[in-house]
């Protein structure tokens, strides 16, 4: 989606970011999400830095693990803040966030992945990460401690953002920008196949209800009918049988 438009359609979904970091417990919630990414893009990121065979790559990705393993310690701590201002529990009928995440860096892969490719990943992934954190710390400005934490981020993530462009354009200066559309494709193809796996699974469950409600009547009826027809009680053995009736055989 070209940047106008991705910031268009981002606009339109504000009332929605608005909805959904205003309630106590989703805020805690996404909050606790957003510190495992960040956690475990930063400690993908330092494996990508022992990997690397580029020193000034090597450099700038452990200076970007650092990051965000210092996001994960920011979101971590102002969660557990939250927390003890009260004890939050499941209030609201629908509690989990219908938008996609902030950083999207849960899809990295390290092993086998040439520095160019990681590198359009992650400026795909900084990028979204930057606009998503633009919103986030909008639509909090109820509560300046976590709208200070996304201010902080929100710098780093431009950083990565910058960097890891410039770095591909030195890596790959005929490929760059081929590079970041492939990026671009994949996390699109990744985010499809995540919808249509949830989708899959309503429908699956909608089905299955249905088929509850509509097939398995007639199946209770007929068997209620048979067993009435059924004689109660003992029923005596006819005197032609001669097998013995404790006799397995
Ligand atoms: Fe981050
Ligand atoms: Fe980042």
């Amino acid at each position: 989606m070209p940047p106008a438009r991705r910031a268009r359609f981002d606009r339109m979904l504000r009332p929605v970011h608005r909805w959904v970091w205003g309630d106590f417990d989703r805020r805690v919630r996404k909050l606790i999400a957003f510190a495992e990414v960040e956690g475990d893009g930063g400690r993908d990121i330092l494996r990508a830095a022992e990997l690397t065979p580029d020193p000034l790559l090597r450099r700038l990705y452990l200076a970007h693990a650092i990051d965000e393993l210092h996001h994960a310690d920011l979101f971590r701590q102002r969660s557990a803040a939250l927390l003890q201002t009260r004890s939050t529990r499941v209030k609201t009928l629908f509690n989990a966030s219908p938008l996609p995440g902030g950083h999207g860096l849960d899809d990295l892969r390290i092993e086998g992945e040439p520095d160019h490719r990681l590198l359009a990943f992650l400026h795909v992934a900084e990028k979204a990460a930057a606009g998503r954190f633009a919103i986030y710390r909008d639509v909090v400005d109820d509560d300046p401690s976590t709208r200070a934490v996304f201010e902080e981020i929100l710098r780093d993530e431009v950083f990565h953002m910058n960097y890891t462009y410039t770095q591909l354009a030195r890596i790959a200066p005929q490929s760059h920008r081929r590079q970041v559309w492939l990026a671009r494709a994949s996390r699109l193809w990744k985010r499809y196949v995540r919808v249509a796996v949830a989708v899959a699974d309503v429908l699956g469950t909608m089905i299955l209800t249905i088929q509850y409600f509509i097939l398995m009547p007639p199946f209770a009826w007929l068997a209620k009918r048979a067993q009435r027809r059924e004689p109660r009680g003992w029923i005596p053995i006819s005197r032609d049988r001669s097998d013995s009736p404790t006799s397995a055989y």
